[in-house]
């Protein structure tokens, strides 16, 4: 793992479970948690995915467990609940980092496309909460941080499914947070900004079919996009997630529930505005 601002040992004896902890944000949130000492259960659809991360996750020395899950399906929820409490006795920290994502103009999006992306990011992360309270409540508390996003915030054409879904996570996170505070549960969220996913990268990819690959030509996209629109000058990496979440689930934030936390380098609030770089 980075050296990192956390103390070694800050999650010890604790478990937490992370939805779409194989890959990108989910696996970094993962490896920091993970390295912090907590004993890290990642959970996605794709047994194979869930394998390599595992595997990578444990060379660097993290306890690590698997459990494949689709987040849809209120069953299996409950059933990756039971799983874990069962092997690992405990959650503490439950992560909702799972989503699925496209770009499509709403006038032709279909029921099931519609329908798939709010399944997965709202119901699925609703169906976790839910599955994970009484395991909170019998052992006294635990904390809830569900990934959301800003797109929201002023809207973004070609994602009214998702920013529809993540919206809804923002006002589950408030309610949930108020409802079940008494029970010791703190319920937040965080905003990532642009984090350069596989799915990023293709975007900012240059119409192919010139001849032979600007291997550059990517990265060029990427640092021009960053320097008008970002801020403080960067794209976000995993990392910048994760250390919110950490923090998030840290007794520092014993006295934060309800919030949602943006992290992006400032870019929702600059948009459409120069940076000054
Ligand atoms: N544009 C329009 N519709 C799309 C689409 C796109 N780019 N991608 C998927 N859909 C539609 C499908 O056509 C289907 O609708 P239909 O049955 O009416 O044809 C519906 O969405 C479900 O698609 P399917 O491929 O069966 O997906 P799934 O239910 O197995 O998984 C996603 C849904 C969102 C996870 C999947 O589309 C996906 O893999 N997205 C990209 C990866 C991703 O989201 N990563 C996470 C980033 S946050």
């Amino acid at each position: 793992m980075e050296p990192t601002v956390f103390r070694p040992g800050l999650f010890d004896g604790q478990v937490a479970l992370v939805t779409g902890g194989a890959t990108g944000i989910g696996y970094g949130i993962a490896e920091l948690l993970g390295g912090l000492g907590a004993h890290v259960v990642i959970a996605s659809r794709r047994q194979e995915k869930l394998d390599v991360a595992a595997e990578s996750l444990s060379k660097n020395g993290a306890r690590v467990s698997t459990v494949s899950v689709d987040v849809r399906d209120v069953d299996r929820v409950k059933a990756m609940v039971e799983e874990v409490q069962r092997d690992r006795g405990r959650i503490d920290i439950l992560v909702n980092n799972a989503a699925g994502n496209f770009y499509a103009p709403s006038e032709s999006l279909s029921p099931n496309a519609w329908k798939s992306v709010i399944e997965i990011d709202l119901n699925g992360t609703f169906f976790c909460c839910q599955a994970v309270f009484p395991v909170m409540k019998a052992q006294g508390g635990g904390r809830i941080v569900s990934i959301s996003m800003t797109l929201h915030y002023r809207g973004w054409p070609l994602m009214a499914h998702a920013t529809a879904a993540k919206a809804g996570i923002d006002a589950l996170t408030r309610t949930l947070s108020l409802e079940w505070a008494r029970h010791g549960i703190r319920v937040n969220a965080v905003a990532p900004g642009p984090i350069p996913t596989e799915g990023v990268r293709k975007a900012f990819a240059p119409p192919g079919g010139s001849g032979v690959p600007d291997v550059f030509a990517v990265e060029r996209a990427l640092e021009d996009y960053a320097r008008k629109s970002i801020p403080l000058g960067r794209w976000g990496a995993p990392k910048d997630i994760a250390n919110m979440v950490a923090f998030l689930a840290s007794p520092a934030a014993e006295w934060v529930t309800g919030s949602i936390f943006v992290v992006d380098g400032g870019e929702w609030l600059a948009r459409g505005q120069p940076t000054g770089r």
